[in-house]
Protein backbone atom coordinates (compact mmCIF):
# COMPACT_ATOMS: atom_id res chain seq x y z
CA UNK A 1 0.00 0.00 0.00
CA UNK A 2 1.55 3.77 -1.06
CA UNK A 3 1.75 5.79 2.41
CA UNK A 4 -0.25 8.48 2.41
CA UNK A 5 1.36 12.60 2.21
CA UNK A 6 -1.21 14.36 4.39
CA UNK A 7 -1.21 18.15 3.63
CA UNK A 8 -3.74 20.83 4.05
CA UNK A 9 -5.12 23.50 1.40
CA UNK A 10 -7.51 26.21 1.03
CA UNK A 11 -9.54 26.96 -2.43
CA UNK A 12 -9.27 23.36 -2.95
CA UNK A 13 -12.63 23.69 -4.51
CA UNK A 14 -11.16 26.55 -7.00
CA UNK A 15 -10.55 25.38 -10.63
CA UNK A 16 -7.26 25.71 -9.50
CA UNK A 17 -7.12 23.89 -6.62
CA UNK A 18 -9.30 21.06 -8.69
CA UNK A 19 -6.78 20.89 -11.49
CA UNK A 20 -4.25 20.76 -8.58
CA UNK A 21 -5.45 17.62 -6.88
CA UNK A 22 -5.16 16.27 -10.06
CA UNK A 23 -1.63 16.80 -10.99
CA UNK A 24 -0.20 15.91 -7.64
CA UNK A 25 0.98 12.38 -7.30
CA UNK A 26 -1.62 9.67 -5.97
CA UNK A 27 0.21 9.65 -2.40
CA UNK A 28 -1.18 13.32 -1.31
CA UNK A 29 -3.87 13.24 0.72
CA UNK A 30 -5.44 16.92 1.10
CA UNK A 31 -7.53 18.36 4.35
CA UNK A 32 -9.77 21.08 2.49
CA UNK A 33 -11.05 24.00 3.57
CA UNK A 34 -13.83 25.03 2.56
CA UNK A 35 -17.78 26.70 3.19
CA UNK A 36 -19.46 23.45 1.23
CA UNK A 37 -17.98 20.21 3.03
CA UNK A 38 -20.67 18.09 1.71
CA UNK A 39 -19.40 18.65 -2.18
CA UNK A 40 -18.50 15.85 -4.36
CA UNK A 41 -14.76 16.50 -5.91
CA UNK A 42 -11.31 14.65 -6.33
CA UNK A 43 -11.76 12.03 -4.31
CA UNK A 44 -8.02 12.84 -2.80
CA UNK A 45 -9.77 15.64 -0.85
CA UNK A 46 -11.24 15.30 2.61
CA UNK A 47 -13.70 18.28 2.86
CA UNK A 48 -13.19 20.35 6.87
CA UNK A 49 -16.10 22.74 6.92
CA UNK A 50 -14.82 26.00 7.23
CA UNK A 51 -15.39 30.12 6.53
CA UNK A 52 -12.40 31.89 6.36
CA UNK A 53 -14.05 35.01 7.07
CA UNK A 54 -15.75 33.46 10.77
CA UNK A 55 -14.42 35.88 13.66
CA UNK A 56 -14.87 32.93 15.68
CA UNK A 57 -12.59 30.55 13.31
CA UNK A 58 -14.58 27.72 13.96
CA UNK A 59 -12.20 26.55 10.86
CA UNK A 60 -9.36 25.95 13.29
CA UNK A 61 -11.46 23.77 15.81
CA UNK A 62 -12.58 21.75 12.85
CA UNK A 63 -9.05 21.27 11.25
CA UNK A 64 -7.79 20.48 14.38
CA UNK A 65 -10.49 17.84 14.73
CA UNK A 66 -9.69 16.48 11.37
CA UNK A 67 -6.17 16.36 12.02
CA UNK A 68 -6.86 14.80 15.39
CA UNK A 69 -9.65 12.19 13.79
CA UNK A 70 -7.46 10.93 11.17
CA UNK A 71 -4.16 10.75 13.49
CA UNK A 72 -2.40 12.64 11.31
CA UNK A 73 1.18 13.18 12.45
CA UNK A 74 2.65 15.09 9.93
CA UNK A 75 1.54 17.36 7.29
CA UNK A 76 4.10 17.50 4.12
CA UNK A 77 2.31 20.49 1.92
CA UNK A 78 0.33 23.42 2.59
CA UNK A 79 -1.81 25.55 0.11
CA UNK A 80 -3.57 28.39 0.50
CA UNK A 81 -5.19 29.17 -2.60
CA UNK A 82 -8.74 30.70 -0.93
CA UNK A 83 -9.28 33.91 -2.27
CA UNK A 84 -11.85 36.81 -3.07
CA UNK A 85 -11.37 39.66 -4.86
CA UNK A 86 -12.51 42.95 -4.11
CA UNK A 87 -12.11 45.79 -6.62
CA UNK A 88 -14.06 49.11 -6.11
CA UNK A 89 -12.36 52.61 -5.89
CA UNK A 90 -10.53 53.17 -2.73
CA UNK A 91 -12.55 56.25 -1.68
CA UNK A 92 -15.76 53.74 -1.82
CA UNK A 93 -14.02 51.13 0.25
CA UNK A 94 -15.72 50.26 3.38
CA UNK A 95 -14.44 49.02 6.93
CA UNK A 96 -16.25 45.18 6.52
CA UNK A 97 -14.93 45.11 2.68
CA UNK A 98 -11.12 45.60 3.92
CA UNK A 99 -11.27 43.36 7.02
CA UNK A 100 -13.32 40.48 4.81
CA UNK A 101 -10.36 40.82 1.79
CA UNK A 102 -7.48 41.06 4.37
CA UNK A 103 -8.78 38.35 6.56
CA UNK A 104 -10.23 35.90 3.46
CA UNK A 105 -6.74 36.43 1.03
CA UNK A 106 -4.11 37.31 4.04
CA UNK A 107 -4.94 36.48 7.32
CA UNK A 108 -6.30 32.97 7.13
CA UNK A 109 -2.74 32.41 5.44
CA UNK A 110 -1.39 33.53 8.13
CA UNK A 111 -3.42 31.64 10.89
CA UNK A 112 -3.34 28.16 9.18
CA UNK A 113 0.30 28.52 9.23
CA UNK A 114 0.38 29.33 13.10
CA UNK A 115 -1.77 26.40 13.80
CA UNK A 116 -0.61 23.66 11.30
CA UNK A 117 3.06 24.48 12.28
CA UNK A 118 3.73 21.56 15.15
CA UNK A 119 2.69 19.19 12.05
CA UNK A 120 5.09 20.32 9.63
CA UNK A 121 8.14 18.38 9.06
CA UNK A 122 11.33 19.04 7.44
CA UNK A 123 10.78 19.03 3.65
CA UNK A 124 7.63 20.37 3.69
CA UNK A 125 6.44 22.59 1.34
CA UNK A 126 4.26 26.04 1.94
CA UNK A 127 2.68 27.43 -1.09
CA UNK A 128 0.63 30.99 -1.40
CA UNK A 129 -1.69 32.09 -3.91
CA UNK A 130 -0.85 35.71 -4.53
CA UNK A 131 -1.41 37.77 -7.94
CA UNK A 132 -0.28 39.81 -10.33
CA UNK A 133 -2.65 42.37 -9.04
CA UNK A 134 0.16 42.69 -5.51
CA UNK A 135 2.29 44.77 -7.97
CA UNK A 136 0.30 46.11 -10.74
CA UNK A 137 -3.65 47.23 -11.48
CA UNK A 138 -5.77 45.43 -13.86
CA UNK A 139 -7.47 46.51 -17.00
CA UNK A 140 -10.35 45.97 -14.83
CA UNK A 141 -9.56 48.87 -12.45
CA UNK A 142 -8.70 49.84 -8.75
CA UNK A 143 -8.56 46.97 -6.37
CA UNK A 144 -6.13 48.52 -3.81
CA UNK A 145 -7.16 46.20 -0.84
CA UNK A 146 -6.89 43.35 -2.74
CA UNK A 147 -3.90 44.57 -3.91
CA UNK A 148 -2.38 44.84 -0.29
CA UNK A 149 -3.69 41.20 0.81
CA UNK A 150 -1.65 40.14 -2.60
CA UNK A 151 1.36 41.40 -1.61
CA UNK A 152 1.20 40.58 2.04
CA UNK A 153 1.16 36.60 0.80
CA UNK A 154 4.60 38.06 -0.85
CA UNK A 155 6.22 39.60 2.17
CA UNK A 156 4.98 36.47 4.59
CA UNK A 157 6.26 33.75 1.81
CA UNK A 158 9.65 35.12 2.13
CA UNK A 159 9.61 36.06 5.87
CA UNK A 160 8.57 32.47 6.53
CA UNK A 161 11.21 31.07 4.29
CA UNK A 162 14.23 32.64 5.92
CA UNK A 163 12.53 31.74 9.58
CA UNK A 164 11.44 28.23 8.92
CA UNK A 165 14.52 27.70 6.31
CA UNK A 166 16.40 25.76 9.21
CA UNK A 167 13.95 23.78 9.94
CA UNK A 168 13.76 22.21 6.01
CA UNK A 169 9.96 23.89 5.74
CA UNK A 170 10.04 25.68 2.12
CA UNK A 171 7.45 28.63 1.62
CA UNK A 172 6.97 29.74 -1.99
CA UNK A 173 4.59 32.24 -3.71
CA UNK A 174 3.30 31.95 -6.87
CA UNK A 175 1.59 35.01 -8.80
CA UNK A 176 -0.65 34.00 -11.40
CA UNK A 177 -1.76 36.57 -13.95
CA UNK A 178 -5.25 36.67 -15.75
CA UNK A 179 -6.97 33.20 -15.92
CA UNK A 180 -9.38 31.72 -17.94
CA UNK A 181 -11.77 30.68 -14.45
CA UNK A 182 -13.10 31.78 -10.99
CA UNK A 183 -12.41 35.18 -10.79
CA UNK A 184 -10.73 36.30 -14.10
CA UNK A 185 -11.33 38.56 -16.83
CA UNK A 186 -14.84 38.65 -18.42
CA UNK A 187 -14.73 38.31 -22.12
CA UNK A 188 -14.42 41.72 -22.73
CA UNK A 189 -11.47 42.84 -20.42
CA UNK A 190 -9.73 39.12 -21.44
CA UNK A 191 -9.76 40.36 -25.31
CA UNK A 192 -8.08 43.59 -23.97
CA UNK A 193 -5.82 42.09 -21.71
CA UNK A 194 -4.65 39.92 -24.24
CA UNK A 195 -2.18 42.13 -26.42
CA UNK A 196 -0.60 42.55 -23.12
CA UNK A 197 0.40 38.80 -22.46
CA UNK A 198 3.64 38.11 -24.08
CA UNK A 199 2.15 34.13 -25.24
CA UNK A 200 -1.60 36.16 -26.14
CA UNK A 201 -3.66 34.21 -24.05
CA UNK A 202 -5.23 33.90 -20.66
CA UNK A 203 -3.85 31.57 -18.23
CA UNK A 204 -5.71 27.89 -17.49
CA UNK A 205 -5.99 27.31 -14.11
CA UNK A 206 -4.00 24.07 -14.43
CA UNK A 207 -1.24 25.82 -15.71
CA UNK A 208 -1.23 27.28 -12.21
CA UNK A 209 -1.97 24.18 -10.49
CA UNK A 210 1.23 22.73 -12.36
CA UNK A 211 3.79 24.95 -10.50
CA UNK A 212 1.92 24.40 -7.21
CA UNK A 213 2.22 20.77 -7.72
CA UNK A 214 6.05 21.39 -8.70
CA UNK A 215 7.05 23.66 -5.56
CA UNK A 216 4.94 20.61 -3.20
CA UNK A 217 7.06 18.05 -4.59
CA UNK A 218 10.75 17.08 -3.93
CA UNK A 219 11.71 18.13 -7.40
CA UNK A 220 11.84 21.61 -6.06
CA UNK A 221 13.67 20.70 -3.11
CA UNK A 222 16.16 23.38 -3.44
CA UNK A 223 13.47 26.31 -4.24
CA UNK A 224 12.37 28.56 -0.89
CA UNK A 225 11.51 31.57 -0.60
CA UNK A 226 10.70 32.76 -4.61
CA UNK A 227 7.90 34.63 -5.92
CA UNK A 228 7.01 32.91 -9.27
CA UNK A 229 5.03 34.78 -11.99
CA UNK A 230 2.50 32.36 -13.94
CA UNK A 231 1.30 34.94 -15.97
CA UNK A 232 2.07 34.07 -19.77
CA UNK A 233 4.51 37.33 -19.85
CA UNK A 234 1.88 39.64 -18.71
CA UNK A 235 3.01 43.60 -19.26
CA UNK A 236 6.73 42.28 -20.39
CA UNK A 237 6.08 45.02 -23.38
CA UNK A 238 3.83 48.15 -23.46
N1 LIG B 1 -8.76 33.56 -11.60
C1 LIG B 1 -7.78 34.45 -11.79
O1 LIG B 1 -7.68 35.10 -12.86
C2 LIG B 1 -6.75 34.69 -10.70
C3 LIG B 1 -5.67 35.53 -10.99
C4 LIG B 1 -4.71 35.77 -10.02
C5 LIG B 1 -4.81 35.14 -8.77
N2 LIG B 1 -5.85 34.32 -8.52
C6 LIG B 1 -5.91 33.70 -7.18
O2 LIG B 1 -6.03 32.30 -7.35
C7 LIG B 1 -6.81 31.74 -6.28
C8 LIG B 1 -7.97 30.94 -6.88
O3 LIG B 1 -8.70 31.87 -7.67
P1 LIG B 1 -10.00 31.43 -8.52
O4 LIG B 1 -10.22 32.48 -9.52
O5 LIG B 1 -9.85 29.99 -8.96
O6 LIG B 1 -11.08 31.57 -7.36
P2 LIG B 1 -12.61 31.17 -7.28
O7 LIG B 1 -13.02 30.27 -8.39
O8 LIG B 1 -13.35 32.42 -7.05
O9 LIG B 1 -12.58 30.29 -5.93
C9 LIG B 1 -12.34 30.90 -4.71
C10 LIG B 1 -11.87 29.86 -3.72
O10 LIG B 1 -11.66 30.53 -2.47
C11 LIG B 1 -12.40 29.86 -1.46
N3 LIG B 1 -12.99 30.85 -0.54
C12 LIG B 1 -13.48 32.07 -0.85
N4 LIG B 1 -14.00 32.66 0.24
C13 LIG B 1 -13.83 31.76 1.26
C14 LIG B 1 -14.16 31.77 2.64
N5 LIG B 1 -14.79 32.83 3.20
N6 LIG B 1 -13.85 30.70 3.39
C15 LIG B 1 -13.24 29.62 2.83
N7 LIG B 1 -12.89 29.55 1.53
C16 LIG B 1 -13.18 30.61 0.76
C17 LIG B 1 -13.52 29.10 -2.16
O11 LIG B 1 -13.79 27.94 -1.38
P3 LIG B 1 -15.28 27.38 -1.04
O12 LIG B 1 -16.25 27.98 -2.02
O13 LIG B 1 -15.10 25.91 -1.16
O14 LIG B 1 -15.55 27.81 0.37
C18 LIG B 1 -12.89 28.76 -3.51
O15 LIG B 1 -12.22 27.51 -3.47
C19 LIG B 1 -7.26 32.95 -5.43
O16 LIG B 1 -6.38 33.10 -4.35
C20 LIG B 1 -7.13 34.13 -6.38
O17 LIG B 1 -6.93 35.34 -5.70
C21 LIG B 1 -6.82 34.08 -9.45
Amino acid sequence: MVEKTWGVGTGLSSAMGQALMRTLDPSWRMLGISRQADRETASNVQWVRGDLADREERWIANLLKAITARQIVQLMGVVHAAGVVFADDMQRTTRDEIRRTLDINLAAAFRLLQVVRPWLAPGASVVLVSSVDALMQSEEGPAAIYGAAKAGLVGMARQLAAEWGSLGIRVNVVLPGALSSGMGPNDEVGERIKSRIALGRLGEPSEVAQVISFLLGSQSAYVTGAAIPVDGGLNLHY
